[in-house]
């Protein structure tokens, strides 16, 4: 068995088990920009890997702006694309921290960070400075679909999820543990393996991070300071018609932000 590093190295085996949702998620967006939103076309993905998201929304017709940490996950996003989908995206090597694009201050319809992944900014700071500039890029209708899980403090043991997906002759079994939260620094020890195996593979590819963490007050307070109002809740199941209730038991949670102040850039 060969062992490698980082799953963002390894884009064609993070989208064969994280890939598999896209066009459930992208019917969900869209239906949430109509509902909550301005209905409009100009869509942007912050930290959007290897642009599964991307390519679904240029292939309805949407104007896309997306940014990655990652020169190997934006690769990938890029040789997807097909020469109509490619005139409707641009995209960029750029951190959740500082991005900005002139061209695209007060014009976003719709941004959208979803499956924990606002969970990599590791402070206070950093989240604040991705909200606001985040904001500050929206339409004074726009949103800011943001899905993440919540942490239990409380919770006595690790958590554990597994999938198995495919990559042509290849088996993916993908396994994610979130070890106990550490509330004082506010983060949760992260490991993910990916075990690839094939007529001449045999990787594990291991990686390890923290993520932050929040509870539902710690978010609400992160919301208020960035400017940004919680209009409306839902949950993993990407139901419509299902809003998560005030109080509700369940942790993953999609938030649909809106600029709380609509008339100021
Ligand atoms: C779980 S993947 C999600 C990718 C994509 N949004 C999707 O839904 O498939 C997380 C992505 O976040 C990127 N990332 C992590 N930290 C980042 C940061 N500080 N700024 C920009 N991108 C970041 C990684 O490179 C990776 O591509």
């Amino acid at each position: 068995m060969e062992r490698r590093k980082d799953w963002y190295e390894h884009p064609e085996y993070y989208e064969a088990i994280f890939g598999t949702d896209t066009v459930r998620e992208a019917d969900f967006l869209q239906e949430l920009s109509r509902r909550f939103g301005t209905g409009g076309n100009q869509w942007l993905e912050p930290a959007c890997g290897a642009g599964r998201l991307v390519e679904e929304a240029a292939s309805r017709g949407l104007k896309v702006a997306g940014y990655d940490l990652s020169e190997a996950m934006l690769a990938h996003a890029r040789k997807r694309l097909s020469p109509t989908e490619r005139r409707r995206v641009k995209l960029s090597q750029a951190r959740m921290e500082d991005f900005f694009d002139p061209a695209l201050e007060g014009r976003v319809d719709l941004a959208h960070t979803l499956v924990s992944t606002f969970r990599y900014l590791d402070s206070e700071k950093a989240a604040v400075e991705h909200l606001t500039g985040t904001r500050r890029l929206l339409k004074p209708d726009g949103i800011y679909v943001l899905g993440f899980h919540l942490t239990d403090y409380a919770r006595s043991g690790p958590e554990h999820e597994r999938w198995v997906g495919q990559v042509g002759a290849d088996k993916v079994v993908c396994n994610t543990h979130e070890g106990l939260p550490e509330q004082r620094l506010r983060r949760s020890p992260m490991r993910n393996r990916l075990r690839v195996t094939g007529p001449d593979k045999d990787w594990l590819i291991e990686t390890t991070w923290f993520f932050r963490t929040y509870d539902e007050a710690q978010v609400k307070r992160l919301f208020r300071k960035s400017g940004l109002r919680v209009a409306a809740t839902f949950d993993f199941d990407y139901d419509l018609d299902s809003p998560v209730g005030r109080g509700s038991p369940r942790l993953d949670r999609v938030f649909v932000l809106k600029r709380d102040t609509p008339s100021k850039a």
